[in-house]
């Protein structure tokens, strides 16, 4: 079927901006000093992660991790698969892993244990998204930009079937009325 879904606004791009903004503050005040390595979880965080460093104005580095879960559509096939392995080694770093949303938690999951593995001297998670009504292992969530319902988004990095992430809002799909 070829037909646009119809798209509902959930966190405006003024919302996410005063979000991006509020996480930056909080993570200056414990990374300022400490030239901590950003890890975005690919593909969904780079725009949450391109948009969170130009608010940090000390040294950082940043890396990128290939993580897929999901088939098409909306249902997580609950394996998850490293599709694109670190550039740079996290030994001894303060890694900061920046993801675009938590459902289940099994990605987060996944990811946090494979680089707890590779012993950072610290580890954090900054989560813009979190829908915890669908949570299946527990994720703990160092930095939250907004707490959604259980709904499917897409926007602002998000994708349904690899559309979509360019939308600058955090839309949710809205149901098709029966008649
Ligand atoms: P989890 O493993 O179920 O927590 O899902 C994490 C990954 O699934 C995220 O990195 C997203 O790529 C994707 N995901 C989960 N929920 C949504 C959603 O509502 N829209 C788009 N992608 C989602």
């Amino acid at each position: 079927m070829n037909s646009q879904p119809k798209l509902r606004i959930l966190f405006s791009r003024q919302e996410i901006e005063a979000a991006v903004s509020r996480l930056a503050a909080e993570i200056r005040q414990d990374y300022h000093d400490k030239c901590p390595l950003l890890i975005g979880i690919l593909k969904g965080s780079f725009m949450f992660l391109a948009d969170l460093i130009r608010h940090l104005d000390f040294p950082l580095e940043v890396d990128f991790i290939g993580l897929s879960s999901y088939g098409k559509g909306e249902q997580t096939s609950g394996k998850i698969k490293l599709v694109k392995p670190l550039g740079s080694s996290v030994k001894g770093r303060e890694v900061l892993v920046i993801e675009d949303i938590v459902d289940t938690g099994l990605t987060t999951a996944f990811c946090l244990d494979y680089l707890q593995q590779r012993k950072p001297a610290s580890l954090k998670l900054c989560v813009l998204t979190d829908k915890p009504s669908r949570r299946r292992v527990p994720v703990t969530i160092d930095y939250l930009g907004f707490t959604a319902p259980n709904k499917f988004l897409v926007g602002y990095g998000l994708d349904m079937n690899q559309k979509f992430r360019n939308l600058p809002d955090i839309c949710f799909i809205e149901e098709e009325e029966q008649c």
